[in-house]
């Protein structure tokens, strides 16, 4: 057992699991979407889905790095070498990094090529970017090499968290997991 000094607080642990949720459906949405061969129906829903719930993740992200600017997180568990430490503490501000820069990338993409965001667009915020073929191809690129970027992180980051969930049981996942006081 830990002690509440060595977990996570309740709204670190809500903005996790709201976002890995979230992420994790908006990587597949995208990958599917832009496949030859769906029909059509399924392709607009599923950009309508992953512009908007992008956006959000775009919102989320800046609540989230605010909040963990103003909460360091609790001490790393004294047993992990110092090697795992720093792995961890790179992979989690890389993800932190790419969480910020695909959906912006994606907005831009969209906005600068002209396109709508209906949840935006329903709640009247206008385009925040200039309409641009250049500026939308170069946030279209960025968009892709970054998909790849955190496709690999979050399976690394997956993979670690269950290597203590499962092999190692050593109350590492258990700081993240929510439920815990
Ligand atoms: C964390 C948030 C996001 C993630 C993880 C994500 C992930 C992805 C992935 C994996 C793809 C497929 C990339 C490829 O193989 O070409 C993609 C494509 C795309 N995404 Fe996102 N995305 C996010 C946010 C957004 C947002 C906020 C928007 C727009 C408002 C957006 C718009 C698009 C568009 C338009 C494409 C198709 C790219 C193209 O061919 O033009 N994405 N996204």
């Amino acid at each position: 057992m830990q002690s509440q000094a060595h977990t996570y607080k309740p709204a670190a642990r809500f903005l996790h699991w709201s976002m890995a949720l979230l992420v994790l459906a908006t990587i597949p949405a995208g990958a599917i979407m832009i496949q030859d061969g769906i029909s059509r129906s399924l392709q607009n829903t599923l950009f309508i889905f992953h512009k908007n719930v992008g956006v959000l993740l775009l919102l989320l992200i800046v609540v989230r790095l605010a909040y963990r600017l103003r909460n360091p997180p609790p001490p790393e568990p004294a047993h992990l070498a110092e090697w795992q430490v720093t792995v961890a503490g790179a992979v989690h501000w890389a993800l932190y990094g790419l969480l910020f820069l695909m959906p912006l990338s994606g907005y831009v993409r969209v906005r600068a090529g002209g396109f709508p965001i209906e949840a935006l667009d329903a709640l009247g915020v206008p385009a925040l970017v200039p309409r641009s073929d250049a500026l939308a191809n170069f946030a279209k690129a960025t968009h892709f090499w970054c998909s790849w970027a955190i496709a690999a992180l979050v399976a690394l980051h997956i993979a670690a968290a269950l290597q203590h969930a499962v092999l190692k049981k050593d109350g590492v996942f258990q700081r993240m997991w929510p439920g815990r006081a």
